[in-house]
């Protein structure tokens, strides 16, 4: 069967210039892949080459969601058309071109064609295949015959392409939204409790250590971890998943604790105890009884708080003031610090005694420079916390970014690395422009707040420094195979660029 001869048939009338414009349409609408923008190009364009007065864009409901855009080319602001022209391209599927709809059969009587003096009318069909996805609308009302059979003609092409890009454009947004859904419910399939996101080995080892004291529920637990790294999660993760989940999680800022109010801070005081004592008051180790109290940043308790906590401990006893007895409770403490706190107990800083109380269990959570690995996934779940849903995600080159970082200050120092980027954010995605850290490098580590493994990685960044990374000899140096110091420098990742400190 011969091609039918839509070529010279469609071309047939249009000038060059004519065929000019339908390159420009193309060219534009096919530039962005954002519905809105496209709508707006379109109509760019529909004013460019039409005398009219306003151009409505009617999409389907079920195409794009979007159902009606209005743009006033003049003073006038009217945003109602008539619905019967537009039904009637609907179901017919073809153009109507009206010269003077005052005085058109069909028209004339039409309440919306009266009330706004419309006069000339062209309304083509946005179609793709059978499909309708809209209408491009376009009218005047103050010129009889403004719209020529041959601009009919072209605003069908211009309309031709736009279906493709608007079309384009849907799948896209069908597509991204997708992705959207699939990463949410990929992250929420790797959360502990709420809120804490596990991915890496580090952190479902420490998941393990919970789970395995979960029901011991009498040991006290000492968390340790620079700052920033989650301790006060793994705090709670220890309660919620212990028997004393129902009873109270109680916490206390160690620093923030003044000697003179110890004890009504933490047991609490009777009405008239003291001047000011209004009404009684239950502190916050009473509260907790049957619970757990969080002692947060115990590394800074003065010696004098050290001695009074451990009579607390030691007893389980508290004294309400005014009360004039004793109260037994039952509490489990979990405490945290960012300190080495085992060299301070060396050093005499930490009383020994108070130490072995509290740490009956330790847990050390690692820094997020050892689980690099969940730096994208604690990134996405930040970016779906801040983000209504427009932002898509992360270019790869932020990616990069993200993980190349060190984050001294950790999973707090990236939520706010992210938080600034949505607000920096233009486009869909969260380029690497957007992505700003707060210091250029980490501070100067004392070796007395390193772990082992951070001094391994530092020691063996010397070596190679030292030896302009020639392999062997740095491997000499630290008497390991030269394979084992290529694991090394893997399972560290790193870098001739890295910092040595
Ligand atoms: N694994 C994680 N998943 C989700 N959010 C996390 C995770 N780890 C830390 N965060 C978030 O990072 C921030 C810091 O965490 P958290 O307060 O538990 O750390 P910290 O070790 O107690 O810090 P600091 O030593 O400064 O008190 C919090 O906003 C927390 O919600
Ligand atoms: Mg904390």
């Amino acid at each position: 069967m011969p091609a039918p001869d839509i070529y010279s048939e469609s071309l047939r009338g249009f000038s060059a210039s004519y065929l000019g414009i339908l390159y420009r349409v193309s060219v534009i609408l096919n530039s962005t892949l954002d519905l809105q923008k496209t709508l707006k190009y379109l109509t760019d364009i529909v004013r460019e080459v039409v005398n009219a007065e306003r151009c409505v864009i009617d999409l389907r409901e079920e195409c794009c969601g979007i159902k009606r855009e209005t743009y006033n080319f003049s003073e006038t602001h009217l945003t109602d058309l008539s619905e019967t022209i537009l039904k009637t391209v609907y179901e017919k599927g073809k153009s109507i071109r009206l010269i003077d709809a005052q005085n058109h059969e069909d028209f004339k009587r039409r309440k919306s064609v009266r009330r706004l003096g419309i006069r000339s009318v062209l309304a083509v069909p946005i179609k793709q295949g059978d499909e309708i996805l809209g209408v491009i609308y376009i009218d005047n009302r103050k010129i009889v015959n403004a719209f020529t059979d041959q601009e009919q003609r072209l605003l069908e092409a211009i309309a031709n392409a736009a279906a493709i890009a608007i079309r384009n454009s849907r799948e896209y947004t069908t597509l991204n939204q997708s992705i959207v859904d699939i990463r949410d419910s990929l992250l929420k399939e790797n959360f502990y409790i709420e809120d804490f996101l596990v991915v890496s080995d580090r952190m479902r080892e420490v998941v393990d250590q919970i789970e395995r004291i979960k029901d011991k529920d009498h040991i006290n637990v000492l968390i340790i971890g620079e700052t920033g790294v989650g301790k006060e999660l793994v705090a709670r993760a220890i309660h919620l998943k212990s028997k004393r989940a129902k009873r109270p999680f109680s916490s206390v800022s160690c620093p923030n604790l003044p000697e003179n109010l110890f004890e009504s801070h933490l047991f609490g005081y009777k009405k008239g105890a003291f001047t000011g004592a209004n009404k009684d008051h239950r502190g916050k180790i009473y509260i907790a009884d049957g619970g757990t109290v969080f002692l947060d940043e115990i590394g800074e308790l003065s010696p004098s708080l050290q001695a009074r906590f451990l009579k607390v401990i030691e007893t389980g006893e508290i004294e309400v003031l005014g009360e004039n007895k004793t109260r037994k409770v039952d509490v489990r403490f979990v405490s945290a610090t960012h300190r080495d706190i085992e060299a301070m107990v060396e050093r005499g800083e930490f009383r020994e005694d108070l130490y072995y109380r509290l740490a009956g269990y330790i847990i050390e959570v690692p820094p997020l420079r050892e689980r690099k690995e969940e730096i994208i996934p604690l990134a996405n779940y930040f970016l779906m916390k801040f983000s209504d849903r427009s932002i898509k995600g992360f270019t790869a080159k932020a990616k990069e970014k993200l993980i190349s970082y060190d984050y001294p200050g950790n999973v707090r120092e990236l939520k706010t690395v992210v938080q600034r980027a949505v607000a920096l954010a233009e486009g869909d995605y969260i380029t690497e422009k957007d992505i700003v850290f707060s210091r250029k490098r980490r501070k100067p580590l004392t070796s007395d707040t390193l772990s082992l493994r951070e001094v391994e990685r530092i020691h063996i960044l010397k070596v190679l420094d030292k030896t302009g990374w020639n392999i062997s000899e740095s491997a000499r140096i630290l008497g390991i195979t030269r394979q084992t110091l290529r694991n090394k420098i893997k399972e560290y990742d790193l870098k001739k660029t890295d910092v040595i400190e």
